[in-house]
């Protein structure tokens, strides 16, 4: 298999390192558009190249790759995705939160389906997503998200400015925002991407709901999903560590990228 991977931070990184060990992996391409950072981080990886996404080299190179990873950011997503999906590219996105765009991601999902693409979102930061879609085949009440961070995983979200709260301020865990994963979405876009993921499994951003807690006294990013159904009760709770170079990534996220790859590559899929 041959891999492009645009964007090389915490996600990428991880994820480049991990399939330069995967016998199935002939080919690691890299771009970033921090082009210092790729070369720095390729330069033990004697599988990979680094493209560079100036005059049209990507468009170049697609036709000689099988996966593009995305694990840049919603802006590069919504640019890549569209682009090597049409030209029969299979793609795994991180940056899920770009699928809360109706009009975008049914414009993805169509491509997908004329061009005979896969696009393959992981589980990202949260557990229970195996759950969630199993019950999903049968009738699905209630789906809510509790989001749990530390200030500095919050600071600067829409959402706070217009609830007038200064998360330097709280003295004790203060729910910052309760409501739908759409409003969600469009306040609080740092969060959006495991909001999306749930989302997109369960019953949509609209009849998701969401609550975000800023805890003064932790840095990392927990997750508690509760679903109710047909099925019975699940509730998921996932305390993540966070990746040393973006905070605010937790390192479950990358290790679900790996995990997805290897699934794609085996002929053994447990726990589907
Ligand atoms: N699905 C999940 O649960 C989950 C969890 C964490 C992060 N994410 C998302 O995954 C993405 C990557 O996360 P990260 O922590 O690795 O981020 P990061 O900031 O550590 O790294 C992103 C890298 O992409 C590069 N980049 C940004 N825009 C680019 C563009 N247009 N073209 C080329 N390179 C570009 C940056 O230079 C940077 O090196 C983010 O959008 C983040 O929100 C998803």
């Amino acid at each position: 298999m041959r891999i492009l991977i645009i964007g090389c931070g915490s996600i990428g990184s991880v994820l480049a390192t991990a399939v330069q060990d995967m016998p199935e992996v002939d080919r690691i391409y890299v771009t970033d558009q921090s082009k210092d950072f790729a070369v720095h981080l390729i330069e033990d990886l004697d599988k990979a190249e680094y493209i560079d996404n100036e005059n049209g080299k990507l468009s170049k190179i697609l036709g000689e790759i099988d996966l593009a990873v995305e694990a840049a950011s919603q802006d590069a997503a919504r640019r890549f995705i569209p682009f090597a999906l049409e030209n029969g590219v299979d793609v795994m996105v991180m940056s899920v939160g770009v699928f809360a765009d109706d009009a975008f991601r049914e414009r993805c999902f169509t491509l997908a389906k004329r061009h005979r693409s896969r696009i393959y979102v992981p589980s990202g930061s949260i557990c229970g997503t195996d759950g969630l879609h199993s019950a999903s085949a049968a009738g699905i009440s209630e789906v809510h998200l509790t989001t749990r961070k530390g200030p500095k995983g919050l600071k600067g979200a829409p959402g706070l400015a217009q609830r007038g709260i200064d998360v330097d301020a709280l003295t004790e865990a203060t729910v910052v925002f309760e409501g739908n994963a759409r409003d969600a979405a469009s306040q609080f876009p740092k969060n959006l991407n495991v909001a999306a993921t749930v989302s997109l499994l369960g019953v949509g951003f609209d009849q998701t709901r969401v609550t975000i807690i800023c805890d003064p006294t932790t840095e990392r990013n927990a997750h508690t999903l509760v679903v109710k159904g047909e099925f019975g009760e699940l509730k998921c709770e996932t305390h993540n560590v966070p990746s040393p170079r973006t905070p605010s990534t937790s390192y479950l996220a990358a290790l679900s990228a790996v995990a997805a790859i290897k699934r794609i590559l085996g002929n053994v899929w447990i726990g589907v």
